[in-house]
């Protein structure tokens, strides 16, 4: 076994080497053609980022080890984190998966396409290199335009996890892959910003009860709707016991961080909150560090030090979704040492930005009142 992780951390290496400095192509998606030279350098086994409905995802051919072994390398992910397949039809899913239960169907028939991952019992075709050395395969058919054409004109199932550089919040925009990973990829699909902002939904449907791996703008409450009672694996909601492996084995690592240190502050009243808050923040002023503070509409005005991002409304989550991402990546740009953030009920879409803010904070969290 030793030797073949040897052999794959070699291979890793020289796809590095070879990605080194590379010119990456920059195009608007509307620019005639752009779509083509997309689909022609993946067909070529390069990679090309591009926009979904939930976040940017950087794709390769899906069936081709080398493709994937240089997803890898760009972002720097570790090789046992398996990769999401991207199909532009539901008759593509047949030459990936070895049998849809009857579960999976109503599930698709209620989500597809859109932000709804399904993890299956794999098909011969797909290589290790893209399940991490699974026998299931994730498979995701996305609602936007531009990626069902980019993989109909690929004419492959596409291999895409979030284009970002690993552990760090993944892209909604084009300028935020450009800033991970210009110079590692062939090519940016610009089409503009992403609408949903968060990572889709997981579900896994390959065993006996369908499990919520990983929460996204699908819902919990949504999928009961649509299929009856589903079980949440323990990692969506806490950092997995010394140990224990989550389900879905990205869920293991830290994600989403910011390079600054961010706290989550909860209380029986916002205005506790806020006022916790801005005490924390005239403590680290103190210290010499700069701090941001993740507000929303409601509070944005009641904060009196810091750099204030408001997220959005509170009482549109959809939207709180949309920016969070995008606000995680502003604090970096704004070189901000800590960040404290108010909390959302863990209820609907809330469940997701809960999800992703606790792993942006390391699961810190200070409660008050
Ligand atoms: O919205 C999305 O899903 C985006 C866009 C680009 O489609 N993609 C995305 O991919 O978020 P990525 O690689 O960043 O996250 C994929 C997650 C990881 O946590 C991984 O561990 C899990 O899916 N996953 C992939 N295959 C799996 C499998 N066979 N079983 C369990 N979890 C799996
Ligand atoms: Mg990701």
């Amino acid at each position: 076994m030793n030797h073949v992780r040897a052999a794959a951390a070699k291979n890793i290496k020289n796809a590095v080497e070879q990605m080194r400095n590379m010119n990456t192509i920059i195009r608007n998606a509307d620019e005639e053609d752009a779509v083509c030279q997309a689909a022609d350098i993946l067909r070529r086994g390069g990679l090309v980022a591009f926009p979904t409905e939930t976040v940017y995802g950087l794709g390769g051919n899906g069936l081709d080890p080398l493709a994937c072994r240089r997803i890898y390398a760009a972002k720097g992910r570790p090789s046992d984190n398996p990769l999401i397949l991207h199909i532009a039809s539901k008759e593509q899913l047949m030459e990936i998966v070895s049998m849809v239960p009857p579960v999976a169907q109503r599930a698709m028939d209620a989500f597809w396409p859109g932000p709804l991952t399904l993890v299956f019992q794999k098909a011969q075709c797909v290589p290790l290199s893209v399940t991490g050395g699974l026998d299931t395969v994730a498979v995701r058919f996305p609602s936007h335009p531009l990626a069902q054409r980019l993989i109909r004109k690929a004419g492959l199932p596409i291999a895409a996890p979030s284009a970002n550089s690993s552990g760090k919040p993944s892209p909604t925009r084009a300028s935020h892959v450009e800033f991970d990973l210009s110079g590692k990829i062939d090519m940016i699909l610009d089409g503009g910003p992403c609408q949903v902002g968060l990572e889709s939904t997981i579900l896994d449907v390959s065993g006996k009860t369908p499990v919520l791996l990983r929460p996204g703008a699908v819902t919990k409450e949504m999928i009961e709707m649509a299929i009856g009672p589903i079980s949440i694996d323990p990692a969506v909601f806490a950092k997995p016991a010394e140990g224990i492996l989550p389900k879905a084995p990205g869920m293991k690592y830290t994600h989403y961080s910011p390079k600054a240190a961010v706290t989550l502050v909860e209380g029986t009243s916002l205005a506790l909150v806020v006022e916790r808050i801005n005490e924390l923040v005239v403590e680290a002023q103190a210290q010499g560090k700069k701090v941001g503070v993740m507000a929303t509409e409601q509070t944005k005005q009641m904060y009196t030090g810091g750099v204030v991002l408001s997220l959005g409304d509170r009482n549109q989550p959809a939207a709180i979704g949309a920016n969070l991402f995008k606000l995680l990546r502003k604090f970096d740009y704004l070189n901000i040492d800590v960040v404290y953030s108010e909390v959302f009920p863990e209820t609907d879409e809330g469940m997701a930005i809960m999800n992703r803010l606790n792993k942006a904070a390391g699961y810190t969290k200070i409660h008050c009142g």
